[in-house]
């Protein structure tokens, strides 16, 4: 189909003062962030010239006449303070002034995809939609690497104006934005001067989050379909902080948040992430604790790094953090064995006509002296002969999927099995690949790599079959998502949620193949870069919904509504194929439209994170860079006190406490109790046992007690279970988790 592309530009507002000042590269100088002490009574400046000039004085003056050739940026919402480039000299004069609280080399985060596959899942049909009217009137502000603003997924069919609160701009050099793409800025360091987007990261997390309607997306013909985001009727904006091999700068990333909370977006979507082990040294945390206070929700990725336990990034509790599962959606190829077994993988790429002629298949990782030869480098498959065979690599050694695709091609390969190391275990990637391949899981490629050793001449074949619905172990947990506990605060439970993130179909700006027929504008890609997008969408639904929720009343709906168990109704697995832990899959699988409707909310108000802060034993003066204001921390909360909808308790022989307090959103009179599925070793009481409510917005408050039923010693390193209070209506699960002391 060919949507109608009406495009109108947005009426850009103009800043008194622009906030971004170019500045020249010179050889000695950093790019630091310097975040300055709260003036007394918390008072800021009345206007913003004011508090620039303030931030230029902290300049050196007497080297340079133009402090403004300095200033990166001068922060208005986020942080009190700025960014600019400096020596090693004037960072140590700098720190010694007074005001200051820190001073810090600023620092590069990744987007988070796994760097070339593709994921799909947007085409389920929710029975919700129609409730929150698709996201209409919401504003999605996505921070990643441009868009592509001439793309059938951001067409405006059927998209209102923004509404007149909305200031952004729009900041193509040509006509570009219309009703859905309503903003599009870029960020100086790596904006690279048009928020276009040079990777194709940013289209596909955009569209993933709210495309517009459009049917007949397909990837390389495959996975055909109408594609739509999550929430396809509500406004993108376009926040480009990321270059294009997807390096983003923090001094971008906090500008890029300041800029949004002016303009007026209702939900941001980072698909960006980084180790941090502290909250106040990550700009992620630090913006996104602003904008939570201006009733933004944040929605981020959970990581790639995964499936190490203290692998899950954003742990802050004010951000909603999305780790990612499968769908059972498959790029089928079958592999058949010259015994005749046949196993199943995945490719993105499956050529028309393909020969099952059987051929010599081959692994060049029986060369032991030669230690990237299992991975298919490219020095390893010069020594052997691979002319019109299918070879047999191993994923990982530092060589992207499909650049070992790439290699056996030019080396006169055939095709390519690829299994995953044990670590990725079960999770199967649909790549792109440049030759026929299939990729399987370890389990698999262990039953491949057994049949070469029982024969002299092994022999394999590919059998194409394309797209397939139907597997009752989705959603399982990704073999890269990042894994609890949360190391910079162990007593809030992470990731919050878990939602598609494997082989994802969604717009790219290009065709990214050209040895087909088929000219793309999609791609399948994998990551919590695209499951994070679908929860930011499902999230604008739920706002959309419920317009005077705030971001804690979000995040609750969406964590004690979600599903355990998979199509096949069996309990949520990990890459190796057994039940996943909640440091896995956090409070579940998204289940949008009970997110909806979840009947109760743990709601939790900008100051409660305050007494929460000093409880992480952080200083006066730190806390003060996140409220932006002086803090006394005469007050402290342990992190397990926070109302939030989890639980993450250490527990000794004394017994604990919590108090967490509901508010009803559900029926007006209703009557909730409670059931308790106990961790292992853990006696878990509730008072009261039962909460009667009679209307809407009120809130009652529960006790919940925590102590060990046995003296004996267990063995896990955690053990796990639930406490969930049902009506006639409504289940609102909390997942516990409790390490012992
Ligand atoms: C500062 O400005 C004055 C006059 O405009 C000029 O003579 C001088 O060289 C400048 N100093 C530096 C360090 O740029
Ligand atoms: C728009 O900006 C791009 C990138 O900076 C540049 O290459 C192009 O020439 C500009 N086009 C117009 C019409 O100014
Ligand atoms: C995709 O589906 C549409 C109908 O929904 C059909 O018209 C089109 O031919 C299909 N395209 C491919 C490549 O299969
Ligand atoms: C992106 O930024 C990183 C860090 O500065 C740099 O190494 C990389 O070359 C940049 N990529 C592009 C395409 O400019
Ligand atoms: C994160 O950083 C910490 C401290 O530098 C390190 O110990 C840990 O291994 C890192 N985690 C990951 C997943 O890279
Ligand atoms: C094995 O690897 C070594 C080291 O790279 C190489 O010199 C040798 O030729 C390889 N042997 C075979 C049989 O591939
Ligand atoms: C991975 O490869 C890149 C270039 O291909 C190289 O720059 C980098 O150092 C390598 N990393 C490791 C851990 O070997
Ligand atoms: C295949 O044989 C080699 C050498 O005999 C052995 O080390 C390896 O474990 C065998 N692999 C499998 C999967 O059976
Ligand atoms: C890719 O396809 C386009 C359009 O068919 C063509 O113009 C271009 O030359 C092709 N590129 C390559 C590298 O084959
Ligand atoms: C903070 O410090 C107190 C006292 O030293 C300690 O008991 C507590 O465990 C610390 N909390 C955290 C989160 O590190
Ligand atoms: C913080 O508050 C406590 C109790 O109100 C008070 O005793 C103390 O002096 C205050 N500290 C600072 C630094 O203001
Ligand atoms: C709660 O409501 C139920 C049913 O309406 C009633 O039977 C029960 O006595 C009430 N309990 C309390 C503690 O108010």
């Amino acid at each position: 189909m060919t949507p109608a592309l009406v495009y109108l530009s947005v009426v850009s507002i103009l800043l008194l003062h622009s906030i971004v000042i170019f500045a020249s590269h010179e050889n000695n100088k950093e790019i630091y962030i310097v975040h300055l002490e709260s003036p007394d009574g918390g008072h800021f400046f009345s206007n913003f010239e004011d508090l620039h000039n303030w931030h230029h004085s902290f300049l050196p003056s007497n080297t340079d006449n133009s402090s403004s050739s300095r200033m990166v940026y001068s922060y208005r919402n986020v942080v009190n303070g700025f960014a600019a480039r400096l020596t090693p000299e004037e960072v140590t004069a700098l720190q010694d002034k007074e005001g200051i609280i820190s001073v810090r080399p600023r620092q590069l985060l990744h987007a988070q995809t796994t760097h070339s596959t593709n994921f799909l899942g947007l085409h389920q049909n929710l029975g919700f939609w129609e409730k929150s009217n698709y996201g209409k009137g919401m504003i999605i502000g996505v921070l990643d690497s441009g868009i592509t603003p001439d793309h059938p997924s951001f067409h405006d069919e059927g998209v209102p104006p923004p509404p007149s609160r909305w200031k952004g701009k729009c900041e193509f050099n040509f006509t570009a934005c219309n009703n859905k793409l309503v903003g599009a800025r870029y960020f100086h360091e790596f904006g690279n001067g048009t928020p276009l987007d040079e990777n194709g990261h940013g289209t596909h997390t955009s569209s993933t989050a709210a495309g517009n309607f459009m049917n007949g997306a397909n990837f390389l013909g495959l996975a055909n379909g109408t594609a739509s985001g999550m929430a396809p009727l509500a406004h993108v904006a376009m926040y480009k902080v990321c270059n294009a091999t997807l390096i983003c700068s923090e001094s971008d990333i906090l500008a890029a948040i300041d800029a949004a909370i002016e303009d007026g977006v209702d939900i941001l979507s980072l698909s960006i992430a980084k180790n941090s082990t502290n909250f106040w040294s990550d700009s992620i945390s630090l913006g996104g604790f602003i904008a939570m206070q201006r009733g933004i929700l944040i929605s981020c990725a959970a990581g790639n790094a995964g499936p190490l336990p203290g692998s899950v990034f954003n742990g802050a509790p004010w951000l909603l953090t999305v780790g990612a599962s499968t769908t059972d959606r498959k790029l089928r190829v079958t592999i058949r064995l010259g015994d005749a077994k046949e196993i199943d993988g995945e490719s993105a790429f499956q050529p028309k006509e393909f020969s099952e002629t059987p051929l010599p298949l081959i692994f060049p990782g029986t060369n032991v002296s030669d230690p990237t030869a299992a991975f298919c480098s490219v020095e390893s498959l010069k020594n052997i002969d691979v002319k019109g065979k299918i070879v047999l690599c191993i994923s990982g050694g530092n060589i992207t999927r499909t650049g070992k695709g790439h290699f056996v091609k030019d080396a006169g390969g055939a095709g390519m099995i690829l299994m995953n190391g044990e670590s990725l275990g079960f999770t199967i990637l649909a790549d792109p690949h440049v030759l026929p391949a299939a990729h399987v899981s370890y389990a698999d490629g262990l039953k491949i790599k057994s049949y070469m050793n029982s024969t002299a001449h092994p022999l394999a074949t590919f059998l194409f079959r394309g797209t397939i619905f139907g597997d009752d172990h989705a959603p399982a947990v990704a073999g890269f998502s990042g894994r609890g506990p949360n190391l910079a605060s162990p007593g809030i439970l992470k990731p919050d949620i878990i939602g598609p993130g494997v082989n994802v179909l969604a717009a790219w700006p290009k065709s990214i193949e050209n040895n087909t027929d088929t000219k793309s504008t999609f791609n399948i890609v994998s990551g919590t870069s695209m499951s994070c997008p679908h929860v930011s969408g499902i999230a604008t639904l739920v706002k959309s919904a419920h317009p005077d929720w705030s971001p804690a009343a979000i995040k609750s709906a969406i964590m004690t509504t979600p599903d355990l168990v998979t199509l096949g109704d069996k309990p949520i697995e990990d890459e190796k194929g057994v039940p996943a832990d909640f440091f896995a899959t956090g409070a579940g699988h998204v289940n949008p439209s009970r997110a909806s409707d979840p009947g109760l909310i743990y709601d939790i108000q900008p100051e409660d994170y305050v007494p929460y802060l000093c409880g992480l034993n952080y200083s006066n003066r730190v806390v003060s860079m996140f409220v932006l204001r002086k803090v006394n921390c005469s007050s402290t909360i342990p992190e397990s006190k926070l109302n939030y909808p989890s639980f993450s308790i250490r527990l000794g022989l004394e017994a604990k406490t919590y108090t967490r307090t509901v508010t009803n959103v559900g029926a007006a009179v209703s009557s909730y109790t409670v059931e308790i599925v106990p961790p292992q070793g853990v006696d878990v009481r509730v008072d009261p046992p039962l909460l009667n409510l009679s209307k809407l917005n009120q809130r009652k408050t529960y006790q919940v007690t925590f102590s060990r039923s046995s003296t004996s010693t267990i063995s896990a390193t955690f053990v796990q279970g639930y406490l969930k209070w049902t009506s006639s209506k409504h289940f609102v699960r909390s997942p516990i988790v409790v390490t012992f002391e």
